[in-house]
């Protein structure tokens, strides 16, 4: 009950993430119904295309969170990371930190989208199939299954600077953090929620080669082996398995070290037990607020200790609601473009 609790709190999040930022224009309410009448089938399509691209590569579960996650924080849910850069300007998908999302992910969202145009062309909205591949693929991981709110636009622009300037970075503290998703209309529990999508996925050494190698201590600025709030066994295993890291900066390192493609809460008991650290919010729940306040003090103890329902998280998560006046219609997902087909209502 907890898990799945836990799981529908950050799957709705992100499914409704749109409205992290409020669109310039009126809103349209999203719909699981959107594409009832203009193509049944769109769901179907989505779920069949992206269940084989994730037997073929695993990865893609985890690429396509983060991708979906990077999309919707900036800006809201509206495709504008799937925009490759042209000759004339760089586009959100080359900023700096994105660099690292997975073309696997991608490519899913291109097979999705090729699928559909063959049944409904220019219907279906590029930030639906991202949102709709989510949501299959938490499903297809162990996670449950959730309604998604449709009928979100994709944008009509992509720039790198916001998503530079907006995404959190694997530096950041916790106080950052906490202020950054706040800005978002985050609360710290969606913050942690939303943080153990972690549980999919790896982290390349480079984003936590400052707890393993060279570690001072931030206090008095003593040399340690490595991050003492780390398991050492666990930090003595990364280091082995990122020495060569600078010359190899390929190599990386699980999130959830226990069930790593697996999405459930096993992110959060291992960082209980000293082993997060991959990622971001762990490291900094470690080190900046210091071992007196440990991870789980801040995370979610929440649905069911609490009276919040998962409909409750929903609603506070997100006004799901869709920017009338973002409209970038079209048969791809890669370009500006604009067609004929997309609804207008
Ligand atoms: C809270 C602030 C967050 C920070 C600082 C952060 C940072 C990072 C970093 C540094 C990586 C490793 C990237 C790499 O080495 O290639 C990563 C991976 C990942 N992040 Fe986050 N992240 C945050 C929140 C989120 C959220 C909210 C989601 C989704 C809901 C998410 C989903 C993922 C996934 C699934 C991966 C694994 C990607 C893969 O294996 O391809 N992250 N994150």
């Amino acid at each position: 009950m907890r898990l799945s609790l836990l799981v529908v709190v950050v799957a709705a999040a992100l499914s409704c993430a749109a409205a992290a930022s409020p669109p310039a224009g009126g809103k349209m309410p999203l719909t699981p119904d959107f594409y009832k009448q203009t193509c049944p089938r769109a769901e179907r399509i989505i779920a069949e295309v992206i269940q084989s691209k994730q037997m073929e590569n695993p990865t893609t579960a985890a690429g396509v969170l983060r991708v979906f996650f990077h999309d919707c924080f900036v800006g809201g849910c509206d495709a504008s990371v799937l925009i490759a850069s042209n000759q004339f300007a760089k586009s959100e998908h080359d900023a700096e930190i994105n660099l690292s999302l997975p073309g696997d992910a991608f490519d899913a969202v291109v097979r999705a989208k090729l699928a559909l145009e063959m049944e409904c062309p220019g219907v279906v909205s590029c930030a639906d199939i991202l949102s709709l591949a989510s949501g299959v693929l938490v499903t297809l991981t162990g996670g449950p299954r959730y309604p998604v709110p449709l009928g979100r636009r994709d944008s009509l622009s992509s720039s790198p600077a916001a998503a530079d300037a907006e995404l959190p970075h694997s530096n950041f503290t916790v106080d950052r953090l906490i202020q950054m998703f706040g800005a978002k209309g985050f609360s710290v529990q969606e913050l942690v929620a939303l943080s153990g999508a972690h549980t999919l996925g790896f982290s390349h050494c480079k984003e936590f080669a400052d707890r393993i190698f060279n570690y001072r201590d931030k206090k008095d600025g003593k040399p340690e082996p490595f991050d003492p709030t780390m398991n050492p066994s666990f930090a003595r295993g990364l280091q082995g398995a990122c020495k060569d890291y600078l010359k190899d900066p390929t190599i990386a390192a699980f999130n959830d070290i226990m069930t790593p493609g697996k999405f459930d809460n096993m992110y959060f008991i291992n960082l209980e037990r000293g082993l997060g650290g991959c990622s971001t919010p762990t490291r900094s729940c470690g080190r900046t607020r210091g071992p007196s306040r440990s991870c789980s003090s801040t995370h979610p103890t929440p649905p069911s200790s609490s009276t919040t329902s998962a409909a409750q998280w929903r609603s506070s998560a997100c006004s799901a609601s869709r920017p009338a006046q973002r409209e970038r219609s079209g048969r791809r997902c890669d370009t500006y473009n604009h067609g004929p087909n997309m609804p207008t209502n």
